[in-house]
């Protein structure tokens, strides 16, 4: 994680060597990142306490707002703006219609920007959103209910078409990240093995999130089992120490209201069977539309002696055929298993030593994706 980071920051070779060509002067360096997290304590320790409460504290808090320890969090979430009654403080998951947010980037319905000393850094009031999009939650609160998972994938039940790369579990409350790991969260196959991941199962991109990381991991097509663990000696708990409410019941989010009890959950891989060009693919592709026209290979004409206007026609016009120019004797139309001498695909690819035009006659040459088909349907035998 850490190293990906670094290198997006760098930026790709490729954009250092366009940089360099049109003399662009560097990249600015990124803002300093904010030294605290989205969380109501730290804002409060890193924010409100430091930059506001000169104003907005004691008897006659400016504008009515006390945004002191004790009172900060009753007196923004979910409460009425003094100056703009019709808007909330703090809508909680709505940080644009926060009136918090708004007098922090500009000056609001009224008055001036806060604080009045000078703007916060933006990385600082991204923080303040991001508390404000997670719910604008007091963690100074003690949770006393189970912890949830609200989303996992894949998910429950999937059939899948080739292997995951991670399983990714949510939660409602954040982790604690010590209760994430092997014996916590497990897959299983449908004999019940486990795999290994790659490295340690282990919290995600915020304490929300667990992932069981597959990158490089081989599955083989099978019925999968993931465990997340809520009942036994090791249990996946938030910080407070509840325990995962896991009952898989209908649909996410788990749990029965009791915390304890496992979240298990299938999904299945089946990797799809290849199966390689036919001749009615490339007859409806390649030589109806494009060869059977009216003055070409269609049953009237039969240009150059060959009838391409259905399947059947175009097998026994082609597979072993040698062709009508004389010019060419020796050369076959289709020689199965062997497109490179095949005449069908000289003409195509106007190899070397081919008399006469490249076809599709006076048209675009057919792309090398359909050539590739017809190729690899030589190769497979030339079958109806
Ligand atoms: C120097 C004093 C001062 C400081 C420091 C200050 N404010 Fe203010 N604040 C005011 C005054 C005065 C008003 C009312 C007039 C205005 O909006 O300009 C106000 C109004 C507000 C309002 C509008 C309240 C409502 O309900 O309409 C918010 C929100 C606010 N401030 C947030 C902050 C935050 C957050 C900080 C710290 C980052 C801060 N203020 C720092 C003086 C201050």
């Amino acid at each position: 994680m850490a190293s990906s980071l670094v290198a997006c920051n760098i930026g790709s070779y490729d954009d250092a060597v366009d940089r360099y060509n049109s003399n662009l002067p560097p990249p600015p360096p990124p803002p300093p990142p904010a030294g605290f997290g989205p969380n109501f304590s730290e804002i409060q320790a890193s924010v409100f306490t430091p930059s506001c409460t000169g104003c907005h504290s004691g008897a006659a808090p400016s504008a009515g707002l006390n945004l002191d320890a004790a009172n900060s969090y009753t007196m923004l979430v979910g409460i009425a703006s003094t100056q703009d009654a019709g808007t909330q403080r703090v809508d909680p998951g709505n940080p644009n219609a926060s009136y918090l947010i708004q007098k922090l980037e500009g000056p609001g319905a009224a008055g001036g920007q806060m604080p009045p000393t000078g703007p916060l850094p933006q990385a600082d009031i991204d923080v303040i959103r991001q508390w404000i999009m997670d719910g604008a939650i007091d963690d100074r609160v003690q949770a006393s209910n189970p912890i949830r998972v609200i989303s996992l994938s894949p998910m429950p039940g999937a059939n899948l078409n080739a292997a995951p790369v991670q399983i990714v579990a949510g939660f409602d409350r954040d982790l604690d990240a010590s209760t994430v790991n092997a014996t916590t969260f497990i897959l299983e196959n449908s004999s019940g093995v486990p795999v290994a991941a790659a490295v340690p199962p282990a919290i995600g991109g915020t304490l929300r999130s667990a992932i069981f990381d597959l990158t490089g991991v081989a599955l083989a097509d099978d019925t999968y089992t993931v465990r997340l663990l809520g009942t036994g000696a090791s249990v996946i708990m938030d910080l407070d120490a509840n325990a995962l409410d896991g009952e898989l019941i209908a649909n996410l989010p788990s749990g029965d209201g009791t915390a304890g009890g496992d979240l298990v959950a299938q999904f299945t891989i089946t990797t799809p069977v290849v199966i390689g060009p036919t001749l009615d693919q490339i007859q409806a592709v390649v030589f109806s539309p494009t060869c059977a026209t009216a003055g070409c290979h269609s049953a009237g004409t039969m240009a150059g002696g060959l009838n391409l206007s259905d399947a059947d026609t175009s097998l026994a016009q082609l597979v072993g055929v040698p062709s009508s120019n004389p010019a060419q004797a020796g050369e076959i139309r289709v020689i199965a298993f062997d497109p490179d001498n095949s005449y069908l695909i000289k003409k195509l690819e106007n190899a070397a030593g081919i008399s006469g035009q490249q076809m599709p006659f006076g048209g675009t040459p057919l792309s090398a994706t359909d050539v590739g088909h017809i190729r690899q349907w030589i190769t497979d035998g030339a079958l109806r």
